[in-house]
């Protein structure tokens, strides 16, 4: 057991949510820089842990809802990277993120890095679990931090995923008018969760991850450009969108403007702006214009 007064100098890293896309992508940009007997991950299928094992790295069976199952997995592990439950509901996501940090003090723990959520002072789910993280895991204030949190924006890519089928098929559906959207990529969330693990910053624990704002005129304008051609964008009710409608509607409002510079700040350079996603997407789904 670790001692979570003092972080090793090779600390043995777990990664959560590592069949997901955020946990999964923390754990490949991990993979590349750190030795992979320290690295591990929790998952919750026989499957996920084998193609995991296939690459060498130790996957260890572990569920939210079952806390001796996360006592087990987190034995020996110094740091953790504690992606956030999918369950929205916070009835259901605080008691697992109750385990996992209870699991996680148990096992002796002494770095957690919370994938929190933009707004999570609005969401009892986030706002319970950081309330209980500086509790549990806050440190006296010049000394190492024991627990970090990353406060990530809305992704990007399935704004620009949506927007460039709909410019495949027709016109590009909006409600956010020409509400700016702060928002941020996988790959960039996760390259910040991926940094402040291996090296975490003394500055401050709470990081609100966004990048550039941008709006749908803009985003239509650039997908129109790597196209070469114009594409249609047409005003609809967030009804009309579908899934995503909720946060156009959040956007024409003004309520995802915010920028922040705190994402740059860990990645050292710029995040992905919009027009990157755009290229990635189209680079990723080759199809006849
Ligand atoms: N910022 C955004 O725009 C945005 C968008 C989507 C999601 N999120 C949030 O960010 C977090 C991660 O998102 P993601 O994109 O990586 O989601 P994802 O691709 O759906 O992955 C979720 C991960 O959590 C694991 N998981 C689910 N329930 C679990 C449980 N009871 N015990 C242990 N592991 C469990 C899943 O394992 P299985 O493979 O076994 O299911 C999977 O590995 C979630 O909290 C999600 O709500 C944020």
């Amino acid at each position: 057991m670790s001692n979570p007064d003092v972080l090793p100098t090779d600390p043995s890293i777990l990664v959560t949510g590592a069949s997901g896309r955020l946990g999964g992508a923390v754990l490949d940009l991990l993979a590349s820089t750190v030795p992979v007997g320290r690295l591990h991950a929790l998952v919750r299928g026989a499957d996920a842990r084998a193609r995991l094992g296939a690459r060498g790295i130790d996957a260890r069976i572990g569920d939210y809802d079952d806390a001796a199952s996360l006592e087990a997995a987190f034995r020996g592990i110094d740091r953790l990277v504690f992606v956030s439950s999918p369950a929205l509901d916070p009835a259901v996501r605080l008691p697992q993120h109750q385990a996992v940090l209870a699991a996680a003090r148990a096992a002796g723990v002494g770095l957690v890095v919370y994938t929190s959520a933009f707004g999570a002072a609005h969401d009892p789910g986030h706002a319970g679990t950081e309330a209980l993280l500086e509790a549990e895991f806050g440190a006296p204030a010049g000394t190492e931090p024991s627990s970090i949190v990353l406060r990530n924006g809305f992704y990007t890519e399935p704004f620009v995923q949506r927007a460039v089928a709909d410019a495949r098929s027709g016109a590009i559906l909006s409600a956010a008018g020409a509400g700016v959207l702060a928002t941020a990529s996988v790959r960039d969330l996760a390259e910040a969760a991926a940094r402040v693990v291996v090296a975490p910053p003394a500055s401050k624990r709470m990081w609100e991850l966004r990048g550039r704002g941008w709006t749908y005129p803009e985003l239509a304008r650039e997908i129109g450009a790597e196209l070469g051609r114009a594409v249609e964008l047409r005003e609809v009710s967030p009804e009309d969108v579908g899934a995503l409608g909720v946060l156009h509607a959040l956007a024409a409002r003004g309520v995802l403007a915010a920028e922040s510079d705190d994402l740059g700040a860990l990645l050292g350079r710029e995040p992905r702006d919009v027009a990157a996603v755009v290229r990635e997407e189209l680079f990723r789904t080759p199809r006849v214009k």
